[in-house]
């Protein structure tokens, strides 16, 4: 029996940057997605939710249309089963358990965290081998054929590159990663809005389209290559430039040890996404403030928006503190309950 690990991820900073071959900057966290796989052969592959207690059964040789998958979370095996026997994947069938602690619809990436545990189980299971970046890319094509989202390349690609103890500077561009140590005395704290999340019907592949037509308005490949004056009266394009920069500006603070400087590029970040890109939401807007209040050094919706979670940066010894008097004042404003997690970043996916 063997049993492989995919982390989810929380961005500390870059939103909406990865599909503009921008920078993110990501943590894989210790909520994981456990691929336990029970027995090997025959043509099927059959997968159980631990925790909702139902089964999907595909064909090994990734024939099934993931879109019509039922129930929707089969979905996203489907994908990575498609895209791999694309990759030439032998359809070798197996039996997999899937048990999961990323919370579904907080914008931490459950979704990457069963593709990568399933695409890793899937792999060992038919002898087949694929670098981290092939195995990154191809879990990003099983989001794309799954959801129909055109998401980037930030959730599977962080997932599997994390790094104990750091932050992953990745290069969209490039897909270089490199690691960035987080200063001990910093906490990172994640707190769910109570309002769900799901970038399917949302505006995200519009808001993407957009950044794709700046891009192309200004000649350029992308609006990685765009500069502060080219995008300055237009918003969505704005966010980009300005976000990337905050990016780089993040990682060098984190090696000068700034932590109260890093917490306020969280704050700069937020109010570009909910001013300039428009994916805040009211509660997010008020959460974020709620932490801000509260003696966080900053915090931000986090991962696609439209609801989910936001991020803070605290004082490690004042996590706590910040997390009851936060959730204190979201609650008297919005009458939510909102639920605090503390994350630390940990190694990405591999055998258990
Ligand atoms: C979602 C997508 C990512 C990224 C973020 C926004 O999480 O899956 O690729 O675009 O939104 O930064």
């Amino acid at each position: 029996m063997q049993e492989f690990r995919a982390p989810g991820r929380v961005n500390l900073i870059g939103d909406h940057t990865d599909y503009n071959e921008g920078f993110v900057l990501p943590i894989a966290i210790d909520l994981e997605c456990v691929a336990r796989v029970d027995g090997i052969g025959d043509g099927s592959v059959r997968i159980r939710s631990r925790e909702l207690g139902d089964t999907v059964d595909l064909p090994a040789d990734g024939g099934a249309q993931p879109f019509s998958v039922d129930p929707p979370w089969g979905r996203y095996p489907a994908g990575v089963l498609h895209v791999l026997a694309s990759r030439g994947r032998p359809p070798v069938g197996m039996e997999i358990v899937l048990s999961s602690s990323v919370p579904p619809g907080a914008g931490l990436s459950s979704s990457a965290a069963i593709e990568v545990a399933v695409a890793l189980a899937a792999c060992d299971a038919a002898g087949f081998d694929l670098a981290p970046l092939e195995l990154a890319l191809a879990c990003q094509e099983a989001e794309h054929i799954a959801t129909g989202v055109p998401c980037g390349i930030m959730d599977q690609l962080a997932s599997i590159s994390g790094r104990r103890g750091c932050a992953l500077l990745i290069d969209c561009r490039s897909y270089e990663v490199e690691p960035v140590p987080l200063p001990a005395e910093m906490a990172v704290l994640v707190v769910h809005s109570g309002v769900p999340r799901a970038l399917a019907g949302s505006p995200y592949a519009e808001r993407r389209a957009a950044c794709e037509a700046a891009a192309s308005r200004l000649s350029l490949r992308s609006l990685r290559d765009a500069t502060a004056e080219q995008v300055a009266f237009d918003r969505r394009a704005r966010h980009v430039v300005t976000e990337n920069k905050r990016v780089l500006d993040a990682v060098s603070l984190l090696h000068a040890g700034d932590v109260e400087a890093f917490g306020r590029l969280l704050s700069a970040s937020h109010a570009s996404l909910r001013d300039d890109f428009e994916v805040s939401t009211t509660e997010l807007d008020t959460l974020a403030t709620a932490l801000q209040q509260s003696g966080a050094f900053g915090a931000r919706l986090t991962g696609g928006g439209f609801g989910g979670c936001a991020v803070a940066i605290t004082a490690r010894d004042d996590v706590e503190r910040v997390a009851f008097e936060a959730l204190k004042r979201y609650r008297k404003a919005t009458t939510l309950e909102g639920r605090a997690f503390y994350v630390s970043a940990v190694d990405g996916a591999g055998p258990r």
